[in-house]
């Protein structure tokens, strides 16, 4: 691949404009079939005679650039005569923007590209063409283009020749696309026209979500249309952008004909729920407005739902998050000037990720790229792709991602590869914990994020948790998965297995002090229990604790990301499901519920991100941030009680422990395993449960009804009756 092509970028500094890389090439015989292979620092947008061939959007995809960077090829047989004219528009996408880096970009100062045309004549003898110094360059139409800031894309602009392309050496590896190609999903048609006090002509679409709004204008050549994004209106109801940080998430186009088009971007994604429409020809239709959401092309495998409208539209809001974080490398939220891959978010998440889509390989290629960024000494970095120009940390729980995801992916789809692939960056992490600090066996003075953004303390920044405690109690939970892992695969662990026990015995030694932890937060006896690092007989003073902290604060939500993760489960683990659902149905500030009453419809970063005096700390405010969506997993596995069985992955063997409560009323879920589709759900009706499970005929379960009752059943359709 590649034999005859070159990385080539354009003679001249172009800024942000996006540079067109043309060629044409004759064949004086005729051509049997023709197949080309293309990539790009940056993103390209490729034409074989007029024709645009794209596995989805924003090709070749994000992916540790310094290691690797994806190609894509197609079959332009089609497209192909005795001549073939192939461009190539290229943009700097996320290699050159700045993301989260002031002033500097991510990977490249330049967009170069790639590409090799195979041509096999009807005579079978077969010719490669490729990009070199050859190929014209062309300043487009796109004045400019950024992944955070939009596109400027001028439709009166003249194809104006630049010279000649330069030769250029980029130093990565390329590979064939492994990726979930990101493509076009829901189409929401506008619902509102709001002209705001400030006198701003703004559209709600009713839904926040990643993507882009396509627009069927009709006007003159040279007239003008500009749109900004935003997720929300301010406490006044004027258009908000304060949360975007630097973001400018704004589409400007100057239109190049008369009459009707449609307009959308070509680079460029935003996050957003509301457009300003600041200038438009003619009167403003909603008819000719519509948001598009764009994520990666996962396959919907799982469905919840329960008779409560306000759990089913948090859920909604979930599922909603989830789609808009899922655009090749799972980012923490799609609409600020950051939008990356941090990995504690992902790792948090990936349950609840699973329990609605397919995402094996979305994941799978993004450990690939963790993997291929591991540091020498087995750090971690918590971003990915990380850049080494900023200070991302080796944090605890961040860092864990690279053992604990696949793990659970594992676990879900049952299949080893992934183990295979990542034991030895699992292994790595551990090792590094293992060496990092004084104490061999505590990972003391990290430099972590901790209990992040917990409102439990005077700084969400600065969480009470004891990192070190956090660090430590990380560092126990891996080295048991790296034992796991281990076993599954038949390797000898018995390092691993001697490192756990000292991890564990040394935690305790330090942090459990009289049965409780010396971190004396609702954190604290969360990963005691979550992370079975308490004993038998100390797990319930430690959740009586837990309850008497959560009563402190007035059974609200004040954990952070960590121990928000894990409160439900340890709470209905531990005998209190009655006080799970308090939490979950808990409406007071800050809660789940709290944030559908200020308007949410997806997950915010913080629980209070907005109260009656509008919207606080603008430097964590999206409102698109899937990970206190984690709750997914308790609906699952908690409320209605579904789990692979530990020794079965891939759901060859469930436990069923259904939670019936009066509250939900009734609570399904279906999902689609690799073994085939499970239902499984609950309904009260007066002073009875009904219980329904739909098994795949070569699935087992193990059944533990709340009355104490246990079955094993295999296949088929079961149903059992009970008193709530
Ligand atoms: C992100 C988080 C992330 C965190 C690290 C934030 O800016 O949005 O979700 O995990 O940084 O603490």
């Amino acid at each position: 691949m590649f034999e005859a092509a070159g990385w080539i970028t354009a003679p001249v500094d172009m800024g942000r404009a996006c540079p067109l890389f043309e060629k044409g090439y004759r064949f004086s015989k005729p051509v049997a079939r023709a197949e080309l292979s293309v990539s790009a620092v940056g993103l390209y947008i490729l034409c074989v005679n007029g024709v645009r061939y794209a596995l989805g959007l924003l090709n070749p995809g994000w992916t540790n650039y310094r290691k690797r960077i994806q190609y894509q090829s197609y079959d332009v047989t089609a497209s192909v005569r005795d001549f073939a004219c192939v461009s190539i528009l290229g943009a700097g996408g996320w290699a050159t923007a700045n993301l989260l880096l002031e002033g500097e970009h991510f990977f490249s100062d330049k967009v170069c590209v790639i590409a090799e045309l195979r041509v096999t004549y009807a005579d079978g003898t077969a010719e490669r063409f490729g990009t070199d110094e050859s190929w014209a360059v062309f300043r487009s139409q796109v004045r400019d283009s950024h992944i955070y800031n939009g596109e400027i894309i001028d439709g009166t602009a003249e194809k104006e020749r630049l010279g000649n392309a330069v030769r250029t050496e980029v130093e990565t590896c390329l590979v064939a696309q492994e990726g979930v190609p990101i493509r076009e999903h829901e189409r929401l048609p506008a619902k509102k026209l709001i002209i705001t006090p400030e006198g701003e002509r703004v559209i709600d679409f009713g839904q926040n979500l990643s993507g882009y709004v396509e627009i069927k204008v009709s006007g003159r050549r040279g007239e003008r249309v500009k749109l900004r994004h935003a997720e929300v209106l301010d406490e006044n109801g004027n258009f908000y952008t304060k949360n975007l940080r630097t973001a400018k998430q704004t589409m400007e186009y100057v239109l190049g004909a008369d009459g009707e088009q449609i307009l959308k971007p070509l680079f460029t994604t935003q996050g957003f729920r509301y457009i300003a429409v600041d200038e438009f020809p003619g009167q403003i239709e909603l008819s000719r407005f519509t948001s598009v959401a764009v994520y990666a092309d996962m396959k919907r495998t799982g469905h919840f739902s329960c008779g409560n409208e306000t759990i089913n539209r948090l859920y909604d809001c979930i599922v909603w998050t989830h789609r808009s974080n899922f655009m090749e490398v799972p980012t923490d939220c799609p609409q600020r000037d950051e939008r990356l891959g941090w990995l504690g978010d992902a790792e948090l998440f990936c349950k609840a990720a699973a329990y609605s889509y397919d995402v094996y390989g979305f994941y799978r290629k993004w450990l690939h790229d963790v993997a291929s960024q591991q540091l020498p000494d087995g750090g971690l970095r918590s971003v990915c792709p990380y850049n080494e120009n900023y200070p991302f940390r080796c944090s605890a729980a961040w860092g864990d991602a690279g053992v604990i995801i696949p793990w659970e992916l594992y676990r879900i789809y049952g299949d080893k590869t992934i183990l295979e692939e990542l034991f030895d960056c699992m292994r790595r992490w551990v090792d590094y914990m293992h060496g990092a600090g004084d104490e061999e066996f505590l990972w003391l003075g990290g430099d972590h994020y901790g209990d992040w953004l917990a409102l439990d303390g005077p700084n969400p920044r600065e969480p009470l948790t004891d990192k070190d405690f956090i660090g430590s109690a990380f560092f126990a939970y891996s080295a048991k998965k790296v034992v796991e892992c281990g076993k599954v695969l038949g390797r000898d662990v018995r390092a691993y297995e001697a490192l756990y026990e000292n991890v564990r015995r040394s935690f305790r030694a330090r942090y459990v002090i009289n049965g409780l932890p010396a971190t004396d937060t609702m954190t604290g006896c969360i990963l005691l229990l979550h992370f079975d690092l308490a004993e038998q007989d100390e797990k319930e003073r430690i959740v009586t604790h837990l309850l008497e902290l959560l009563a402190k604060f007035d059974n609200t939500l004040c954990t952070g990301l960590l121990g928000t993760a894990y409160i439900l489960h340890v709470l209905s683990e531990n005998g209190h499901a009655k006080e799970a659902y308090d939490l979950l149905l808990q409406k007071k500030y800050p809660s789940w519920l709290g944030m559908l009453d200020y308007g949410a419809t997806t997950i915010w970063e913080r629980f209070d991100t907005i109260d009656e005096n509008g919207i606080k700390d603008v430097r964590n405010a999206s409102l698109n941030h899937y990970v206190y969506g984690t709750i997914l997993d308790w609906l699952v596995e908690g409320a209605v009680g579904l789990r692979c069985a530990f020794a079965s992955p891939g759901y060859r063997r469930i436990t069923w422990k259904p939670l019936p409560d009066e509250r939900l009323g009734h609570a399904e879920f279906a999902f689609d395993t690799q073994n085939g589709r499970i239902e499984c759900g609950w309904q009260i009706a007066g002073k009875t449960v009904h219980y329904r499970l739909l098994l795949p005929q070569t699935v087992t379960a193990e059944i533990l009804l709340p009355d104490g009752r246990t079955r094993s059943v295999t296949g088929g359709e079961n149903s059992f009756t009970g008193a709530i």
